[in-house]
């Protein structure tokens, strides 16, 4: 029997996570600690918060006193941590908090893991942390000795959390592993990200508002797919070793809405072309042979099943979006598309 450490796991992949892993392992034990800010949902929780091996904390990362005290009771064997600020756009509205959860919060962490001891830390970062690739040289993809090379305010704090996570390895000897994942999608995505937000307006007949000429591309993973992966480094990982994740399914943003508009009997009509993003990242492509190779991983779903699955999700589960679109969530959409 072995005890996690959850953290953000009120979100949307760490939420994910802990459906999946709270019911495969009923002999480990699964402890989130989420600040349940605007990302944050207990509703997501909703399917597992029975479950005699999962236990919720409403807390903070940054609150090192309280941290302390929680691995104090717990003794935790594994952390994961999920808990952060991930909306690019948002980071550039108001950088501040991302440089306090993703990189302060991530410090606090490594703090407890070396003062109470752990088996593994486990960072879950990106693969923006490698900037983009030019989308004129389709053989180039983000291996794991690619550069850091960042663009936006969000993938800055990862990329500095990232760096924080291996100093703590190399200088203290901390265990620790990090995952690097592309775009994900799938059921309880927060609807300000590119799928789910454009499925909402789509149902709504709302102009889908796209940044740019489109053309921008991105690898999407199913969440599942995602999730599992962590689950293989946290168990069998190497410590101190970075590993990506991504299936190969790059689309540009125009293909992922045609696909959305299509799927769902909309005309095209609805697609509108709105201002670009400022550093706007042109291209992102994840190369995953390390951990294929080295953890057997796979991915179960490729972009053409996993976006039905998650319409899918989108069309059954209205009252959850409905409940999420209540909040501060639309006074924010309306200062960023008005
Ligand atoms: P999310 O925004 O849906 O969820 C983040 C969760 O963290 C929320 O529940 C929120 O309440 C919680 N949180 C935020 N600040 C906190 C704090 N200070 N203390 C405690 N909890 C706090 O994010 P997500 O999409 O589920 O992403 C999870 C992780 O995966 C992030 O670290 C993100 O950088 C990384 N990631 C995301 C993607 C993606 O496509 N979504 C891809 C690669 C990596
Ligand atoms: P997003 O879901 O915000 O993820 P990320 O910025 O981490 O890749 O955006 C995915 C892509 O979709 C990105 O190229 C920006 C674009 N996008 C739009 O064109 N319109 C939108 O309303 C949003 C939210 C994103």
């Amino acid at each position: 029997m072995s005890k996690f450490l959850v953290t953000g796991g009120a979100g949307f992949i760490g939420g994910n996570f802990l459906h999946i892993m709270v019911k495969k392992y009923p002999n480990d034990e699964y402890v989130c600690i989420d600040a349940l800010t605007y990302a944050g949902n207990m509703e997501t929780l909703e399917p597992i918060l029975k479950e005699k091996n999962f236990k919720f904390v409403h807390e903070n990362i940054c609150n090192r006193e309280a941290v302390y005290k929680l691995f104090e009771e717990e003794h935790f064997d594994y952390v994961i941590n999920f808990a952060a600020e991930s909306h690019v756009d948002r980071s550039i509205e108001n950088p501040e908090i991302f440089l306090k959860t993703n990189i302060l919060g991530t410090q606090v962490l490594l703090d407890a893991c070396r003062k109470y001891g752990i088996k593994r830390y486990h960072q879950v970062s990106t693969d923006e942390v490698y900037g983009d690739l030019p989308l004129d040289r389709p053989d180039l993809f983000f291996k794991e000795d690619t550069p850091i090379h960042t663009s936006s305010p969000y993938s800055a704090s990862k990329a500095s959390a990232d760096l924080l996570v291996l100093a703590y390895h190399r200088t203290y000897g901390l265990p620790v592993t990090i995952s690097r994942c592309s775009n994900n999608y799938g059921p309880y995505h927060f609807p300000e990200k590119l799928i789910p937000l454009m499925i909402q307006k789509a149902l709504r007949n709302e102009p889908l508002p796209v940044y740019g000429n489109g053309a921008n591309v991105r690898d999407w993973l199913y969440v599942g797919d995602h999730c599992n992966a962590i689950d293989l480094i946290v168990r069998n990982g190497r410590d101190g070793e970075v590993y990506n994740i991504g299936g190969h399914n790059e689309r540009t943003n125009l293909e992922v809405v045609k696909t959305i508009l299509k799927a769902l009997g909309k005309p095209e009509s609805l697609i509108t072309y709105v201002k670009d993003r400022p550093g706007h990242d042109l291209r992102y492509a994840m190369d995953p042979t390390k951990i294929e190779k080295e953890l057997g991983w796979k991915p179960e779903y490729n972009f053409d099943t996993g976006i039905q699955v998650t319409i899918k999700w989108n069309l059954e589960n209205k009252k959850w979006l409905e409940h999420v679109e209540s909040g501060e969530y639309l006074n924010w959409l309306e200062r960023q598309y008005k």
